[in-house]
């Protein structure tokens, strides 16, 4: 495509993204009901992280029909033109106050693991009522930690992937599809 040069080929087209988030935030609505019900707590916060997560968090709150807060955290693992992680680093504060509410992890996708592995520990040592974590992407590779997530949209290969939210160099988060990008070995 013209204005974005690098793109080989689409791995997820917008029809099946949509129907995956819609699917997703239904189950997720219909948990976190559940959690409140068991628990009779019924503060809701969910964590995006930023940046990749933009686009799916976007989509994912609507088709959830929960009273909620959103509180971002910022973390950069790939800095600059790479496609290897380089260790998760947080930028700025994480949202306080967290004990006793029902927390999710919103991010773009689980690759080595170790932003959610950071994040989940983090958030976890303020206690909160429960905890869980959504991704639209998991990769199939070995990971340098261990993440459980909760939710994931979509198994992919071990592919440098970019669009809806992800990106290489800053570049091609507003792409509407999941794409994979040239000389990328996929
Ligand atoms: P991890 O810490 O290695 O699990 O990587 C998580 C973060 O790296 C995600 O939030 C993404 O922003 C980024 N990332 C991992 N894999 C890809 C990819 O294939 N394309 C674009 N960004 C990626
Ligand atoms: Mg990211």
């Amino acid at each position: 495509m013209l204005m974005f040069p690098e793109i080989d080929h689409i791995l997820i087209d917008e029809t099946k993204i949509a129907a995956r988030v819609r699917a997703m935030g239904a189950q997720i609505a219909a948990d976190i009901a559940a959690d409140v019900a068991r628990t009779g707590r019924d503060q809701i916060t969910l964590i995006p992280i930023l940046t990749g997560s933009i686009v799916f968090v976007a989509d994912l709150i609507r088709r959830m029909p929960v009273k909620m807060r959103l509180g971002v955290v910022a973390v950069s693992s790939y800095p600059g033109k790479s496609m290897q992680s380089k260790g998760a680093a947080i930028r700025g504060e994480l949202p306080p106050d967290l004990e006793g509410k029902h927390v999710l992890i919103v991010d773009d996708i689980l690759d080595s693991g170790r932003t959610l592995g950071l994040v989940r520990r983090l958030i976890a040592e303020q206690r909160p009522a429960s905890l869980r974590i959504a991704v639209l992407l998991r990769k199939q590779v070995e990971r340098a930690e261990e993440v459980d997530v909760e939710y994931a949209g979509f198994d992919i290969p071990d592919a440098f992937v970019v669009g809806y939210g992800l990106d290489f160099d800053g570049y091609y988060r507003n792409y509407p599809q999941i794409a994979v990008l040239k000389g990328n070995g996929a």
